[in-house]
């Protein structure tokens, strides 16, 4: 039996966790028929047996990844050519991908993993063109024209997604629904005024009202933001890896990117010394590998997490919710059924999804605290929700302006493009990402060009790049400091630390039968000291995204290379 861990990656489990893992979803269907309800919250209120001896655990993978299946390709095994070498296939390259195929061009796909291997497998899918950075540091950062051009460009992508998933059959549960914009604890109503001006002042249709008109949450005063969007995410990659395939275009998996050389004669170069040449090269590999400096000095990676709860549908609205702090809490909900879940019957369910407790990558070590406060402030405010079922945690690249960088890639040849940037909107700057690199590669005029130049630089932004890059500086004295742990008997099982060995940084994993794995620690990108990240398995570099799964070998650039051996 597979599964998928949350950074994506494909992990057997032996026959003994088959066991547990099914006995724990048996048990705790048996402890919720006790109680009365198949849905809510049965377990806290009459333990059963079941339940005392075999307690729940959440699943640590995505709801996407437990309830999609995974189209499989095949490696690239020769060179090839086409018009167009998308790298990586996220909702970003496969989007550029089919729009690009739609338009007649000959378009060749390849990814170090699978399809929807990265970050949009552990996304939660909020389909908003509502600004993540808020409307009002829209205005302040890009001016109205820009914050209006901002607005009008996600809004699109909303407009885009859902007219591909109707042209295309794509089953992916899209569906239209309002956002609410509601108050953070310790924020002030004043906070909502100001939004909802700036918001209006970038063509946003909102409203304010004194309660979400909605079940199951009393939201207090709020912003209502219609006609936003959300889909399963994976299903959407799905149907759109289908779409590619019938146009003719070529999806290669398990294939890595190392160089990517433009000009005219373009070509990737993948790590078992294959070609693709192309016209034009994609680079949409969520934190480009083939761009060394000029962009990483300009966004950040942090880590956010999420939980997934069950809740009876129809006890809580669906709709879009988020809330005014900093880091906010974002809310959703997704119809799914028994079965689909792992269960015995097709009996409909909701899954409640809350993100939030979101730091800068690498720098924190209370992963279990900001889940747990993730579900108090779950509970508090949504009590219909029910058992926790998942737990997944993912990375965003905010950058220094609150958009994307989209366009073509700085420093290098006119036919290479990057799409990155996500600033924790990435279905739709991936979905634009797909627009605008088309018309780019098309030569034709696009009104975003210069919003989402990657080369742009704003002025506004300059307290923000200043900050990010002492934080980057910051992290390089980890080459001074002492290890995680002293010694590896410290090191728990399926855990890892860094070490100090013979005044080297030693990245130490042991997996789950004991046996210790060394890497070096230091990022290949720019050398700064990688940390152990406990919710996912994984190294995370704190300076500018690289992740390198438990074992050493990368899966989200800007690094290209895996961890060297210590
Ligand atoms: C927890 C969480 C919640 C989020 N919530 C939302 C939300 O509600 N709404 C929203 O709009 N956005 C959200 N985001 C952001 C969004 O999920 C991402 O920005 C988006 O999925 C990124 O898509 P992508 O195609 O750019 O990158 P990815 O999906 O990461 O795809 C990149 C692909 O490139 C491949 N790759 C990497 N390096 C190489 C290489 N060298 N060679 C070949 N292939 C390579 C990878 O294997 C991967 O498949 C969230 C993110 C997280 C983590
Ligand atoms: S990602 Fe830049 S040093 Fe690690």
């Amino acid at each position: 039996m597979l599964y998928r861990t949350v950074s994506g990656r494909r992990k057997a489990i032996g026959p003994a966790a088959q066991a547990f893992r099914q006995g724990n979803r048996l048990a705790n269907t048996a402890c919720q028929k006790a109680a009365g309800s198949v849905f809510g919250p049965p377990c806290p209120a009459v333990r059963c047996f079941f339940c005392f001896v075999l307690p729940q655990m959440p699943k640590s993978t995505s709801l996407w990844i437990d309830t999609a299946h995974q189209p499989q390709t095949a490696p690239l095994d020769r060179d090839v050519s086409a018009d167009v070498c998308v790298v990586g296939a996220g909702i970003s390259g496969l989007t550029t991908a089919y729009l690009l195929a739609r338009d007649g061009r000959s378009v060749v796909v390849i990814d170090a993993g699978k399809v929807g291997n990265g970050q949009t497998a552990v996304t939660t899918a909020h389909l908003s063109a509502v600004i993540d950075d808020t409307f009002k540091e829209m205005l302040r950062l890009h001016g109205p024209d820009g914050a209006r051009l901002a607005h009008e460009s996600h809004a699109s992508a909303i407009d885009r997604i859902e007219m591909i998933c109707h042209e295309e059959h794509i089953d992916c549960r899209f569906e239209r629904l309002d956002g609410y914009l509601f108050l953070g604890k310790k924020e002030k109503e004043s906070t909502l005024d100001e939004e909802l001006e700036a918001a209006r002042a970038a063509g946003a249709d909102v409203m304010r009202l004194p309660q979400a008109p909605v079940t199951g949450f009393a939201s207090g005063p709020c912003l209502r933001f219609p006609r936003q969007g959300q889909f399963h995410p994976l299903r959407y990659l799905n149907g759109l890896a289908d779409a590619i395939t019938r146009r003719g275009g070529r999806i290669f998996s398990d294939t890595r990117a190392v160089e990517a050389v433009g000009g005219e004669r373009a070509c990737v170069k993948t790590s078992a010394g294959l070609a693709v040449h192309a016209g034009a090269i994609v680079v949409a590999t969520n934190s480009p590998f083939n761009d060394l400096v000029a962009i990483h000095t300009k966004q950040a990676p942090y880590h956010t997490y999420v939980i997934g709860a069950r809740v009876k549908p129809g006890t809580i609205s669906h709709a879009l919710y988020w809330d005014t702090e900093d880091p906010y809490h974002y809310v959703r909900l997704q119809r799914t059924t028994n079965q689909e879940l792992g269960g015995d019957n097709s009996e409909a369910v909701d899954i409640l999804i809350v993100g939030g407790e979101d730091h800068k990558a690498a720098q924190a070590d209370d992963i279990e605290e900001r889940f747990g406060r993730l579900e108090s402030w779950m509970r508090e405010r949504f009590p219909a929700a029910g058992e926790v079922e998942f737990r997944w945690s993912g990375q965003v690249m905010e950058t220094v302006d609150g958009l994307g960088y989209i366009g073509r890639n700085p420093l290098d040849a006119d036919n290479v493009y990057v799409a990155t940037g996500d600033s924790g909107m990435g279905m739709t700057h991936g979905t634009i990402a797909g627009m605008l690199l088309t018309d780019l590669i098309m030569r034709r005029q696009n009104p975003w060009t210069e919003l989402y130049d990657p080369g742009r630089v704003r002025t506004g932004a300059a307290v923000e790049w200043v900050k990010e890059n002492i934080n980057v500086a910051l992290q390089y004295k980890d080459w001074l400091t002492g290890g995680d742990v002293k010694s590896v008997d410290q090191i728990t099982p399926n855990s890892g630390a860094v070490m100090v060995e013979s005044g080297r940084k030693i990245a130490v994993y042991r997996d789950e039968r004991g046996s210790l794995h060394r890497r070096s620690a230091v990022c290949p990108h720019l050398g700064c000291i990688v940390g152990w990240n406990p919710a996912a398995a994984t190294w995370d570099c704190p300076c500018h995204g690289s992740r390198f799964d438990k074992f050493g070998a990368v899966f989200n650039g800007p690094s290209s290379k895996d961890l060297d051996p210590a």
